[in-house]
Protein backbone atom coordinates (compact mmCIF):
# COMPACT_ATOMS: atom_id res chain seq x y z
CA UNK A 1 0.00 0.00 0.00
CA UNK A 2 1.36 3.40 -0.42
CA UNK A 3 1.41 6.01 2.54
CA UNK A 4 -1.76 7.77 1.63
CA UNK A 5 -3.84 5.06 1.41
CA UNK A 6 -7.39 4.68 3.37
CA UNK A 7 -6.58 1.32 6.15
CA UNK A 8 -7.54 -0.50 8.99
CA UNK A 9 -5.31 -1.58 11.85
CA UNK A 10 -6.60 -4.28 14.18
CA UNK A 11 -4.60 -4.31 17.32
CA UNK A 12 -4.50 -7.32 19.32
CA UNK A 13 -3.75 -6.75 23.06
CA UNK A 14 -5.66 -3.52 22.95
CA UNK A 15 -6.65 -4.11 26.76
CA UNK A 16 -2.81 -3.92 27.68
CA UNK A 17 0.05 -1.67 29.03
CA UNK A 18 1.54 -1.63 25.32
CA UNK A 19 -1.76 0.05 23.59
CA UNK A 20 -2.55 2.65 26.35
CA UNK A 21 1.07 3.82 26.81
CA UNK A 22 2.36 3.53 23.38
CA UNK A 23 0.16 2.62 20.44
CA UNK A 24 -3.21 4.71 21.07
CA UNK A 25 -0.97 7.97 22.26
CA UNK A 26 1.17 7.80 18.85
CA UNK A 27 -1.52 6.74 16.69
CA UNK A 28 -3.39 10.18 17.68
CA UNK A 29 -0.15 12.00 17.34
CA UNK A 30 0.03 11.18 13.89
CA UNK A 31 -3.63 11.94 13.57
CA UNK A 32 -2.87 15.24 14.97
CA UNK A 33 0.25 15.98 13.00
CA UNK A 34 -2.26 14.92 9.81
CA UNK A 35 0.28 12.36 8.64
CA UNK A 36 -2.26 9.21 9.61
CA UNK A 37 -3.65 8.33 6.09
CA UNK A 38 -7.30 8.56 5.89
CA UNK A 39 -9.48 7.27 6.10
CA UNK A 40 -8.69 4.66 8.62
CA UNK A 41 -10.24 2.47 11.53
CA UNK A 42 -8.51 1.46 14.42
CA UNK A 43 -10.37 -2.56 15.29
CA UNK A 44 -9.00 -2.88 19.10
CA UNK A 45 -9.39 -6.64 20.43
CA UNK A 46 -8.51 -8.26 24.21
CA UNK A 47 -10.33 -10.74 26.34
CA UNK A 48 -11.24 -7.77 28.51
CA UNK A 49 -15.29 -7.13 28.03
CA UNK A 50 -15.55 -3.20 26.97
CA UNK A 51 -17.94 -1.70 24.53
CA UNK A 52 -16.93 0.91 22.17
CA UNK A 53 -17.39 4.07 24.17
CA UNK A 54 -15.27 2.53 27.17
CA UNK A 55 -12.08 2.01 24.72
CA UNK A 56 -12.25 5.37 23.81
CA UNK A 57 -12.75 6.63 26.71
CA UNK A 58 -9.87 5.21 28.04
CA UNK A 59 -7.52 5.82 25.19
CA UNK A 60 -8.70 9.46 25.59
CA UNK A 61 -7.22 9.01 29.27
CA UNK A 62 -4.29 7.45 27.95
CA UNK A 63 -3.54 10.41 25.34
CA UNK A 64 -4.19 13.11 28.46
CA UNK A 65 -1.43 10.99 30.42
CA UNK A 66 0.95 9.68 27.39
CA UNK A 67 0.99 11.65 24.42
CA UNK A 68 2.91 15.23 23.73
CA UNK A 69 0.06 17.15 21.68
CA UNK A 70 -3.37 17.03 23.05
CA UNK A 71 -6.56 17.12 21.55
CA UNK A 72 -7.29 21.13 20.34
CA UNK A 73 -10.72 20.62 20.78
CA UNK A 74 -13.73 18.04 21.71
CA UNK A 75 -14.59 18.22 17.69
CA UNK A 76 -11.37 16.86 16.95
CA UNK A 77 -11.03 14.59 19.32
CA UNK A 78 -14.23 13.23 18.47
CA UNK A 79 -13.04 12.54 14.54
CA UNK A 80 -10.47 10.40 16.03
CA UNK A 81 -12.26 8.60 18.15
CA UNK A 82 -15.32 8.24 15.97
CA UNK A 83 -12.79 5.88 14.13
CA UNK A 84 -12.26 3.24 17.45
CA UNK A 85 -13.67 0.16 17.67
CA UNK A 86 -13.68 -2.72 20.25
CA UNK A 87 -14.53 -6.73 19.53
CA UNK A 88 -13.51 -8.50 22.94
CA UNK A 89 -12.41 -12.10 22.48
CA UNK A 90 -9.58 -14.31 22.98
CA UNK A 91 -7.34 -14.24 19.78
CA UNK A 92 -6.53 -17.67 20.49
CA UNK A 93 -9.79 -18.86 20.10
CA UNK A 94 -10.61 -19.13 16.42
CA UNK A 95 -14.55 -17.79 17.10
CA UNK A 96 -13.56 -14.38 17.10
CA UNK A 97 -11.97 -14.43 13.63
CA UNK A 98 -15.59 -13.79 12.09
CA UNK A 99 -16.12 -10.97 14.38
CA UNK A 100 -12.88 -9.25 13.58
CA UNK A 101 -13.63 -9.67 9.46
CA UNK A 102 -17.47 -8.02 9.97
CA UNK A 103 -15.79 -5.25 12.14
CA UNK A 104 -13.71 -5.18 9.12
CA UNK A 105 -15.78 -5.15 6.56
CA UNK A 106 -18.27 -2.94 8.45
CA UNK A 107 -15.49 0.07 8.06
CA UNK A 108 -14.48 -0.49 4.85
CA UNK A 109 -18.48 -0.76 3.89
CA UNK A 110 -18.11 3.42 4.70
CA UNK A 111 -15.21 4.25 2.58
CA UNK A 112 -13.83 3.73 -1.01
CA UNK A 113 -10.43 2.48 -1.83
CA UNK A 114 -8.48 -0.75 -1.34
CA UNK A 115 -8.96 -2.54 1.82
CA UNK A 116 -5.65 -2.45 3.13
CA UNK A 117 -5.40 -4.29 6.81
CA UNK A 118 -2.66 -4.00 9.25
CA UNK A 119 -2.72 -6.34 12.22
CA UNK A 120 -0.39 -5.60 14.97
CA UNK A 121 0.32 -8.16 17.82
CA UNK A 122 0.93 -5.87 21.28
CA UNK A 123 0.10 -9.21 23.00
CA UNK A 124 2.53 -11.46 25.48
CA UNK A 125 4.99 -13.49 22.73
CA UNK A 126 3.38 -17.01 23.64
CA UNK A 127 0.13 -15.54 21.33
CA UNK A 128 1.46 -14.66 18.26
CA UNK A 129 2.06 -18.27 16.74
CA UNK A 130 -2.18 -18.68 17.75
CA UNK A 131 -2.69 -15.07 16.15
CA UNK A 132 -1.06 -15.57 12.91
CA UNK A 133 -2.51 -19.10 13.00
CA UNK A 134 -6.02 -17.81 13.04
CA UNK A 135 -5.89 -15.01 10.91
CA UNK A 136 -4.42 -17.45 8.06
CA UNK A 137 -7.27 -19.50 8.35
CA UNK A 138 -9.36 -16.62 8.83
CA UNK A 139 -10.95 -14.53 5.77
CA UNK A 140 -10.08 -11.59 7.40
CA UNK A 141 -5.98 -11.88 6.75
CA UNK A 142 -7.25 -13.39 2.85
CA UNK A 143 -10.11 -11.56 1.65
CA UNK A 144 -8.56 -7.97 1.92
CA UNK A 145 -8.62 -6.57 -1.42
CA UNK A 146 -5.83 -4.12 -0.18
CA UNK A 147 -2.06 -5.49 1.63
CA UNK A 148 -2.55 -7.24 4.70
CA UNK A 149 0.23 -6.84 7.29
CA UNK A 150 0.94 -8.48 10.56
CA UNK A 151 3.16 -7.35 12.87
CA UNK A 152 4.69 -6.85 16.59
CA UNK A 153 6.64 -5.07 18.73
CA UNK A 154 10.04 -7.17 20.06
CA UNK A 155 9.56 -7.38 23.86
CA UNK A 156 12.03 -4.42 25.05
CA UNK A 157 12.62 -6.62 28.58
CA UNK A 158 12.86 -10.02 27.75
CA UNK A 159 15.09 -12.18 25.27
CA UNK A 160 14.35 -11.68 21.59
CA UNK A 161 14.52 -14.71 20.54
CA UNK A 162 10.91 -16.29 21.89
CA UNK A 163 9.54 -12.34 20.63
CA UNK A 164 10.62 -12.14 17.24
CA UNK A 165 7.84 -10.06 15.24
CA UNK A 166 6.35 -11.86 12.85
CA UNK A 167 6.91 -9.01 9.91
CA UNK A 168 9.63 -5.95 10.81
CA UNK A 169 7.81 -2.89 11.82
CA UNK A 170 7.68 -0.29 14.54
CA UNK A 171 4.53 1.90 15.38
CA UNK A 172 5.38 3.69 18.48
CA UNK A 173 7.05 7.35 18.90
CA UNK A 174 6.88 9.64 15.77
CA UNK A 175 5.69 7.80 12.83
CA UNK A 176 4.59 4.44 11.73
CA UNK A 177 7.05 2.37 9.17
CA UNK A 178 4.49 0.12 6.53
CA UNK A 179 6.30 -3.29 5.80
CA UNK A 180 5.68 -5.27 2.70
CA UNK A 181 2.81 -7.27 2.63
CA UNK A 182 3.64 -10.19 4.73
N1 LIG B 1 4.24 -1.92 27.86
C1 LIG B 1 5.25 -1.43 27.16
O1 LIG B 1 5.56 -0.23 27.22
C2 LIG B 1 6.04 -2.34 26.23
C3 LIG B 1 7.18 -1.82 25.59
C4 LIG B 1 7.87 -2.62 24.70
C5 LIG B 1 7.44 -3.92 24.44
N2 LIG B 1 6.37 -4.41 25.10
C6 LIG B 1 5.94 -5.78 24.78
O2 LIG B 1 4.59 -5.73 24.28
C7 LIG B 1 3.89 -6.90 24.66
C8 LIG B 1 2.62 -6.50 25.44
O3 LIG B 1 3.05 -5.83 26.61
P1 LIG B 1 2.06 -5.08 27.61
O4 LIG B 1 2.93 -4.35 28.55
O5 LIG B 1 1.00 -4.36 26.88
O6 LIG B 1 1.41 -6.31 28.38
P2 LIG B 1 0.03 -6.34 29.18
O7 LIG B 1 -0.28 -5.02 29.78
O8 LIG B 1 0.11 -7.54 30.05
O9 LIG B 1 -1.04 -6.55 28.01
C9 LIG B 1 -1.06 -7.73 27.27
C10 LIG B 1 -2.33 -7.79 26.44
O10 LIG B 1 -2.45 -9.13 25.97
C11 LIG B 1 -3.66 -9.72 26.47
N3 LIG B 1 -3.32 -11.03 27.03
C12 LIG B 1 -2.45 -11.28 28.04
N4 LIG B 1 -2.38 -12.60 28.28
C13 LIG B 1 -3.22 -13.18 27.41
C14 LIG B 1 -3.59 -14.54 27.15
N5 LIG B 1 -3.07 -15.56 27.85
N6 LIG B 1 -4.47 -14.80 26.19
C15 LIG B 1 -5.02 -13.78 25.47
N7 LIG B 1 -4.71 -12.47 25.66
C16 LIG B 1 -3.82 -12.19 26.62
C17 LIG B 1 -4.18 -8.80 27.56
O11 LIG B 1 -5.55 -8.56 27.42
P3 LIG B 1 -6.75 -9.41 28.01
O12 LIG B 1 -6.30 -10.00 29.30
O13 LIG B 1 -7.86 -8.41 28.10
O14 LIG B 1 -7.00 -10.42 26.94
C18 LIG B 1 -3.56 -7.46 27.23
O15 LIG B 1 -4.43 -6.71 26.37
C19 LIG B 1 4.87 -7.74 25.50
O16 LIG B 1 5.50 -8.66 24.64
C20 LIG B 1 5.86 -6.70 26.01
O17 LIG B 1 7.11 -7.28 26.29
C21 LIG B 1 5.65 -3.65 25.98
Amino acid sequence: MSADEPFSLIIFGASGDLTRRKLMPALWSLYAGRVLPEPFAIIATARTGMADDEFRVRTRAAIGEFARIQPPSEAVWERFAGALSYVAGDPADASLYPRLERALKDAEATRSGPANRLFYCATPPSLYDDITANLGASSARTRSTGSTTTSARRPSRTSSSSGSPTASSSLCGTGITWPRSS
